[in-house]
Order: structure tokens, then sequence, then C-alpha cells
């Protein structure tokens, strides 16, 4: 039997084990001055604490964006969404400067997650990618590279599992998140409802854009 891309994807990618990801990546980075750590995870290895700190961190950042618009804010949608089971996660520790002078207590008990991005492996016309559903970053750390870092370690991931191209979502009116996407490389995907070209001359009013980078 010929197995579609989404089958194959189905079976094979969402099979990955976080220590299969994460193999070939540093457990931490330096940026500005600061050491982050860095985890990747699936959504079944998260505990109630990480599962809250990832929710409210999205809800602080775009649910008044998001009320404001035509995907709306509904938090079970948004927590059954965040923690599907084939949701992956790069999250990002920032590790508390006390604890970086002292080599000899472990981090895990007093991380802090400061930023963390969701994707998922799928296929989309007979593509293989990398759907990012969100990244987020307290306020505090970005204009850091973080925000980049993580978008390079996404595509990074996509190469080691040989996906076409990181996609992703945004609203039109989150103006930096635009600027962001387009300072690292992300461009309007075709399938985006507002892409133009000669097939499709008239573009769709939405108040999103869907955007991706080639790997
Ligand atoms: C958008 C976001 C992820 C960017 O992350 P970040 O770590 O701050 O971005 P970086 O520091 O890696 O920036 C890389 C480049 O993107 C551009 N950029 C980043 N933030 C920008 C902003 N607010 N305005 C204009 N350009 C911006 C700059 O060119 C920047 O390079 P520079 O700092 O050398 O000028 C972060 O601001 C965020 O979490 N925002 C809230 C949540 C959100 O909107 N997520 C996206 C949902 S689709």
């Amino acid at each position: 039997m010929k197995l579609t891309a989404a089958v194959r994807a189905g079976r094979k990618y969402p099979k990955a084990t976080s220590q299969e990801l994460s193999s070939g990546f540093s457990p931490t980075v330096h940026l500005k001055d600061v050491i982050y750590s860095i985890r990747i995870a699936l959504a079944s290895e998260l505990d109630k604490v990480e599962r809250e700190a990832i929710y409210v961190l999205t809800e602080a950042n775009m649910r008044d964006m998001a009320v404001q618009s035509s995907t709306g804010w509904d938090p079970s949608q948004k927590k059954k969404e965040l923690f599907h089971q084939h949701s992956r996660f790069v999250i990002i520790y920032r590790i508390p400067e006390d604890v970086q002078s002292d080599s000899s207590t472990s981090h895990t008990l007093v991380d802090h997650i400061v930023a963390f991005a969701m994707f998922r492996f799928e296929a989309e016309r007979g593509e293989d990618i990398i759907y990012c559903y969100e990244l987020q970053l307290w306020p505090s750390v970005r204009r850091s590279g973080l925000g980049r870092f993580i978008m390079n370690t996404l595509v990074q991931l996509g190469a080691k599992y040989n996906m076409k191209r990181v996609k992703l979502t945004v609203l039109k009116a989150n103006t930096p998140a635009l600027a962001f996407y387009h300072a690292i490389g992300f461009t309007l995907d075709p399938t985006s409802p507002d892409y133009v070209d000669e097939q499709d001359p008239v573009p769709e009013e939405c108040d999103y854009q869907i955007l991706s980078k080639g790997i």
C-alpha cells in the first residue's frame, strides 16, 4: 500500500522520543550574558506545573489580541490544542544567577520557563512540514535573540527529520511578531488566504497570514 505523506508523518514523526528529538542539540544557550537551559519535550512529558506555566504565558501574550480577532479566545480549546498528543515543545528555562555560579546545585528545582515554542510534525499538500503553533516569550527576555534561536532550532529539527519547511500562522494585528518573522526570513506562504499569484489573483479578506520558511 502506498503511504501518503500524512500517514507517513502520522506514523513516523510523532513517535520520535524526546531523547531522539534532542540528540545533537546543546542543552544550554548563552545569549547576552544569560545562560538559558533548553528542553525538547512531548506534551505527555509535561507535568501540571509546566503546563500551567505554558498556558499562563500564552494567555498573557495572546488573549487580548485573540479576543479581538476571528480566532477568539477559548481557554479549554487553547489547552486542548497546546497539549494535544502530537504537540512537541522547545522549552527555555532561565537559570537564576545564584544557581549559575553554584555548579553543585541542580537547577531543575528552581527552573523558570521564560519562553517556549509548540510545534507538530504535519503533512500539507503532500509536503512534510513543521507547524509552529506557538512561540511565546515573556517580555523580560525579548530582543535578546531568543526568538530567533528557538525558530532556528525548529528549522534544525525540520532538517533532521527531512521536513521541507517551517510554517506558522500570525495575526495581522501582531505587527511586532510580523516584523520578527520577516527579519528571520519567513515570507508569505502560498496557502495564506491573502497570497496572490496568477492563478489566484484576488486576495481573501482575513485577519491572519500564513508564513513559512524553506528548510
Ligand atoms: C515575537 C517574539 C517571539 C520575538 O522574539 P524575540 O526573542 O524578542 O526576537 P529576537 O530578539 O530573536 O529578534 C530577532 C529580530 O527580529 C526583529 N524583531 C524582534 N522583535 C521585534 C519587534 N518587537 N519589532 C520589530 N522587529 C522585531 C528584529 O529585527 C530582531 O533583530 P534585532 O534585535 O537584532 O534588531 C516575541 O516578541 C514574543 O514572544 N512576542 C509575544 C508573543 C507573540 O506575539 N508570539 C508570536 C505569535 S505568532
